[in-house]
């Protein structure tokens, strides 16, 4: 299996009818679609999503807003998936994000950026663990598109 990460349309971006375009861009990419789903995040997992910021000022805020509706939860696979979607995704802050990015074109404030992206080969797969049940991960090949992200 190459490299795999995860991805999530957060609140706001469910919200704004953002999913369509999100895919769209890792589509186009090269990855891989390997997970998908929308669910409302129960606070296990988000508390243990984000396990270390829970001494952040701005936890409860950040509590409140992944739970404010429907989250959209995906695993990319392919070349180096984990770095290249840190970039595409853009700065943590978007008014640090460039434009081109995830964030620099869909969000002005960092307590509501939209998307988030796995920022290690590690995390994304404590992360992937966390959010999918093994299940839930489909292993597919084709020969069309695949000449675009492997090796
Ligand atoms: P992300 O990097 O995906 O994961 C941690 C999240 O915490 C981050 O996105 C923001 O949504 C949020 N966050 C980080 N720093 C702040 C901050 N200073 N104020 C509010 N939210 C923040």
């Amino acid at each position: 299996v190459s490299e795999r990460t995860l991805i999530a349309v957060k609140p706001d971006g469910v919200q704004r009818r953002l999913v369509g375009q999100i895919v769209q861009r890792f589509e186009q990419r090269g990855f891989k679609l390997v997970g998908m789903k929308l669910l409302q995040a129960r606070e296990d997992i988000l508390s243990q999503h984000y396990h270390d910021l829970h001494k952040k000022p701005f936890y409860p805020n950040l509590l409140r807003y992944m739970s404010s509706g429907p989250v959209v939860a995906m695993v990319w696979e392919g070349h180096n998936v984990v770095r290249t979607s840190r970039l595409m995704v853009g700065n943590t802050n978007p008014a640090e994000a460039y434009p081109g990015t995830i964030r620099g074109d869909y969000s002005v404030h960092i307590s509501r950026n939209v998307i988030h992206a796995s920022d290690s080969v590690e995390g994304a797969q404590r992360e992937i663990q966390l959010w999918f049940d093994r299940r839930e991960l489909v292993d597919w090949d084709c020969c069309d598109h695949s000449s675009s992200y492997q090796v």
